[in-house]
């Protein structure tokens, strides 16, 4: 049973569970199931989209039974577009799901002696959460089965998020629940003036089109930053577009473009030019400040990102004394955020750029015991690094998806720091490394902290002490 297996009906299956990664499990004749877009207690007819020896992949075309614990998504855009894929199941559950990929992960991979996971942190938003948000202009709208079938004609040009797996195809997107404050009004408004006036919207095939790409970001203390990107360097639409987020929107704290005529939308090597404001936004936590610039990596959801950076503060246990090291710091938020309780604070990031806001968000809040370093951290951490620099106490880690390089997991185990919080947004590699760091190090607290709710990700902090 393989690829013969395509396009099959499988039908009548039970969804169980959910996996890592959100995929809902169901099994056929022994073999395991992953089928998207359904909750476990769903009986459903499922199209087999992928045969594999030891797994099959699917969709389900017919629901029989419906779960007892859906609830009615409550996003027009949903299971169209990308963002919230687990609108369908009541949050309670969600929590326990994820809570439940973190146990399956470390029980799966990690396979050390561990304590029971702690009950999930929950967010007390599950919607308009985000503070950031990341729009692309197209002239080659998705559109729906529904759409297509109606034979009506259609505007193409559309602003709003891509399809799954589909880079040039975009959802336009009349209402987000995503993102609070100014976001859809922004979005929405510019799209008219845009369409009324005549500007054109990206082609990403020919590349060519004047609108490219919008992002709002948006901070508890009410400041925003609009950035948009063009895509040819046309002074007039340019003057145009901005004139008009200007005057319409006088809330804008800091309003930003880019001429990007590369062949991405990433611009962390463009150069990002002041319209109007400040080039940055500001965040605050217990009265520190954070300033965020347009290239600045932040936290998405800020008010988790505060329970999280305080449990991480928590299972740190500082006394005043300790030398601590934030590895992967980024803006240097955690190591700014912990200052006040250590005796130094060494900040290692590989982006130059969120180095130099960590400096500055230091000395906004007049921090005088951190020390920040740009460079790959396998690279920095090294025993020169250590020779030039007190020995940590505490070492704090939060490293990308991927996890950690296992150079940088062999020079911690060298290290032998007595304590060591992993906060990570990926268990299964966090459950890696931590089977690694099992050699030297003891599980003491798992904590899952959500911080993307109507998603199936979760952030996880690990607390590891030095084994006697
Ligand atoms: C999950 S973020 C953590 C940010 C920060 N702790 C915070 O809460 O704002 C991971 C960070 O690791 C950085 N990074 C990724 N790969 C790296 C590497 N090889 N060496 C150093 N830093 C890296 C990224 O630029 C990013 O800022």
């Amino acid at each position: 049973m393989s690829r013969k297996m395509k396009n099959k009906v499988l039908e009548n299956l039970t969804i169980e569970r959910i996996a890592s990664e959100g995929k809902s499990v169901a099994h056929y004749e022994g073999k395991v199931v992953f089928v998207s877009n359904v909750a476990p207690g769903d009986v459903v007819d499922v199209r087999v989209t992928k045969g594999k020896s030891s797994f099959m992949e699917g969709e389900a075309i017919k629901i029989h039974e419906y779960s007892k614990d859906r609830v009615e998504p409550f996003c027009e855009h949903f299971g169209v577009c990308g963002g919230c894929k687990w609108q369908h199941i009541n949050y309670e559950l969600q929590l326990s799901y994820k809570r439940q990929q973190v146990i399956d992960q470390f029980q799966r991979i990690a396979k050390v002696p561990m304590p029971e996971v702690m009950p999930i942190i929950g967010s007390e938003n599950t919607r308009y959460y985000r503070n950031k948000l990341d729009f692309t202009f197209s002239n080659n709208r998705w559109l729906t089965r529904q759409e297509i079938d109606s034979a009506k004609e259609f505007e193409r040009n559309a602003l709003g998020f891509h399809i799954p797996k589909r880079f040039d195809k975009i959802v336009d997107i009349e209402h987000c629940y995503l993102q609070g404050n100014i976001s859809n009004d922004v979005r929405n408004s510019l799209r008219v003036f845009a369409l009324a006036n005549g500007i054109t919207f990206f082609d990403m095939i020919k590349q060519v089109g004047v609108l490219r790409n919008l992002i709002i970001r948006t901070t508890s203390t009410g400041e925003s930053m609009v950035i948009v990107q063009f895509g040819e360097d046309d002074k007039d639409a340019v003057e145009k577009v901005m004139a008009f987020l200007y005057d319409t929107f006088p809330q804008i704290t800091s309003l930003l473009y880019i001429i990007n005529l590369k062949k991405n939308e990433t611009f962390s090597d463009q150069e990002v030019i002041t319209y109007a404001g400040q080039d940055y936004i500001e965040e605050e936590m217990e009265g520190l400040k954070f300033r965020i610039g347009p290239k600045s990596f932040y936290q998405t959801n800020s008010d988790q990102a505060y329970q999280l950076y305080k449990v991480a503060r928590e299972f740190a246990g500082l006394k005043g004394d300790e030398v601590v090291y934030d590895l992967y710091t980024g803006t240097g938020t955690i190591a700014n955020f912990v200052a006040k309780l250590a005796k130094e604070v060494i900040g290692i990031e590989y982006v130059e750029a969120a180095i130099e806001d960590a400096k500055l968000n230091a000395q906004v809040n007049g921090i005088e015991n951190t020390l920040f370093y740009a460079g790959d951290m396998k690279d920095m951490l090294n025993d020169e690094f250590i020779a030039n620099h007190s020995a940590p106490d505490v070492i704090i880690t939060d490293p990308p998806r991927a996890g950690m390089h296992e150079d940088v997991v062999n020079m911690l185990l060298k290290l032998a720091a007595p304590k060591i919080v992993y906060v990570s947004c990926n268990p299964a590699t966090q459950a890696r490394d931590v089977a690694l760091l099992g050699e030297k190090y003891a599980v003491d607290i798992i904590q899952p902290v959500d911080m993307f709710p109507q998603t199936y990700h979760v952030e996880n902090v690990v607390l590891l002490t030095l084994k006697p």
